[in-house]
C-alpha cells in the first residue's frame, strides 16, 4: 500500500486557487491515487455548520481561531487521519495555514495561542506516527492583494472574510509568506499569471516531486 498524501490548496480569496482543483484530481487520479477530496473550514457535517457560523456571524478573533480549530479536529479525526491511514490523497482546499494567515496575519491574533492549538488538534497518536499532522505538499497561490481584490470585486456576494478591506488581505499575503518562508512542503504559484500558466505550475510541481507522471 502507498503511503498517504496530504495536500492542500492556499491563498487569499480571489487568488484562483479553487478552480483547478478538478484538475488536480484527475491528474493524481491518473496515477491510479484514491483520492479524497475536502476543504476547510469543513469537510464533516459537524465542521461545515461551524464553517457556516465562521462566514456569517459576527464574532471575535479567539472564538473564530477556537471554531476554526474545531471544525478541523472534527475533520482530522473523522476524514484526513483514516484516509491517509488508507494510504489515499488527501487533497484539501485550505489548512491551519489559513488560521496562521487570516486569524494570526488578517486579526492580528496571537500566533502563539494558534500554535498551541494547532499542537492540540494536529497531534498525532499511535504506531508510527510521530509529531503534528501537516499537510506534505501545500500550493500556495501567490497574488498581489489588489489584482485578487478587482477579481472577486466581480464575482459573488462577499462572506465575512471576502468583505475585509484591502489591508486585511496585505496582512493575509504577509502570514501566507512568513508561514512559507524557509519551508520545503511549500510550492509557490504565481497567480498573477493566466490560467493556464497558473495551470501549468502546478502541473510541473507535481511532476518535479515525483507526484505525477
Ligand atoms: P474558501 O472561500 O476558500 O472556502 O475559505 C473560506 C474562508 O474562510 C476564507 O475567506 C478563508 C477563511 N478561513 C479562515 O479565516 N481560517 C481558516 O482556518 C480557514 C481554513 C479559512
Amino acid at each position: 500500500m502507498s503511503a498517504g498524501l496530504f495536500i492542500t490548496l492556499e491563498g487569499i480569496d480571489g487568488a484562483g486557487k479553487s478552480s483547478h482543483l478538478d484538475a488536480l484530481e484527475a491528474l493524481l487520479r491518473q496515477g491510479g491515487r484514491t483520492v479524497v477530496r475536502t476543504r476547510e473550514p469543513g469537510g464533516t457535517p459537524l465542521a461545515e455548520s461551524l464553517r457556516d457560523l465562521v462566514l456569517t456571524r459576527a464574532m471575535d478573533a479567539l472564538t473564530e481561531s477556537l471554531l476554526v480549530f474545531a471544525a478541523r479536529r472534527d475533520h482530522v479525526t473523522q476524514v484526513i487521519a483514516p484516509a491517509l491511514a488508507r494510504g489515499e490523497v488527501v487533497l484539501c482546499d485550505r489548512f491551519t495555514d489559513a488560521t496562521f494567515a487570516y486569524q494570526g496575519g488578517g486579526r492580528g491574533f496571537d500566533a502563539g495561542v494558534l500554535q498551541a492549538l494547532e499542537g492540540w488538534v494536529q497531534a498525532q497518536e499511535g504506531e508510527g506516527a510521530h509529531g503534528l499532522l501537516q499537510p506534505d505538499l501545500t500550493f500556495w497561490f501567490d497574488l498581489p492583494p489588489d489584482v485578487a481584490a478587482e477579481r472577486l470585486a466581480s464575482a459573488r456576494v462577499p462572506d465575512r472574510f471576502e468583505a475585509q478591506p484591502a489591508e486585511f488581505f496585505r496582512r493575509v499575503a504577509a502570514g501566507y509568506a512568513a508561514r512559507a518562508a524557509g519551508q520545503p512542503r511549500f510550492e509557490r504559484i504565481d497567480a498573477a499569471q493566466p490560467r493556464e500558466q497558473v495551470w501549468a505550475q502546478v502541473e510541473a510541481a507535481l511532476r518535479r516531486r515525483g507526484l505525477a507522471a
